[in-house]
């Protein structure tokens, strides 16, 4: 269970995310929704340890986390996917997944069985590779793959560190029309891991629609609605955030 409790952070005067208190379970999909500026990806720094909050804390597993540094975060099994800045640039597709998936193994390596053990990660890696359409690719250099197999990649070193937590902050931006459904195939087979807590900040309704098996809404720092998607989506603060106001009139930075 990832708990966020009485979270908040200030910056100056404004409050990007107000005392948002929410509980995620292990085999749910969860999509956080809400017009521009509303606090979703200050929400997720807060959670991985990004930014720190000004008051209030997470926890995971009923640990408290919220003084640990974010890589402590990732440790603990906090899965962030940013924008490429995950990514070994030069070094090839299969080391990027290697290093994650050897990561993930941590300590436990003897010197004596680093041979047998290595042939256990590549083999690993490139099982996750083969998940994510890259097989044939794993030799390239990450620098050298177009836009959206490096979305991939970074998916694939994610599922390598094998995290209690995945957290997807609109994966498919900037993404062409073709590698969209791909991304979504893979957050579709995360889901298949019922023990995975999945948090995707998602603006595209069908999306939303199709994936999550539950929405929360934040709305200036606010958590104003949380429920199954149909009640949400058909709910006035949705209605109007998607479909009415300009949201950029709103949120107006101080
Ligand atoms: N480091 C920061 N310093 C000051 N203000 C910030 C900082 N990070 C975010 N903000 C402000 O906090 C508010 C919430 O921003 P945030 O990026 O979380 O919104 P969002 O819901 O992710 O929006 P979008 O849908 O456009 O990605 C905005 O008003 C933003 O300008
Ligand atoms: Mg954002």
């Amino acid at each position: 269970m990832l708990e966020t409790s009485e979270l908040t952070v200030r910056f100056g005067g404004h409050v990007a995310v107000n005392a948002v208190s929410c509980a995620f379970a292990p085999g749910t999909l969860t999509a956080i929704v809400g017009p521009n500026g509303a606090g979703k990806t200050t929400y997720f720094n807060l959670i991985s340890g990004q930014i720190k909050a000004t008051a209030g804390s997470v926890s995971l597993d009923g640990q408290d986390i919220s003084r640990l540094s974010a890589p402590l975060r990732t440790r603990a099994g906090l899965g962030r996917a940013f924008q490429l800045t995950n990514l070994f640039p030069q070094l090839s597709v299969v080391e990027n997944v290697r290093l994650a998936v050897q990561a993930r193994a941590g300590a436990g390596l003897d010197f004596f069985r680093i041979w047998s053990d290595r042939r256990d990660l590549l083999d690993r890696a490139l099982h996750i590779l083969e998940t994510v359409s890259l097989l044939d690719k794993r030799e390239a250099r990450a620098a050298s793959l177009p836009h959206g197999d490096q979305r991939k990649l970074e998916v694939a070193i994610l599922m390598a560190l094998d995290p209690k937590v995945y957290m997807f902050d609109e994966p498919t931006a900037g993404m062409s029309v073709d590698e969209v459904p791909v991304i979504l195939n893979l957050i579709r087979r995360l889901k298949e891991d019922r023990s995975k807590i999945i948090l995707l900040v998602e603006h595209k309704m069908d999306v939303v629609r199709e994936l999550s098996d539950r929405i929360i809404v934040l709305h200036n720092g606010h958590l104003v609605a949380d429920g199954e998607p149909e009640t949400v989506i058909a709910s006035p603060v949705v209605q109007q955030a998607y479909l009415g106001v300009n949201p950029e009139e709103e949120e107006a930075v101080a």
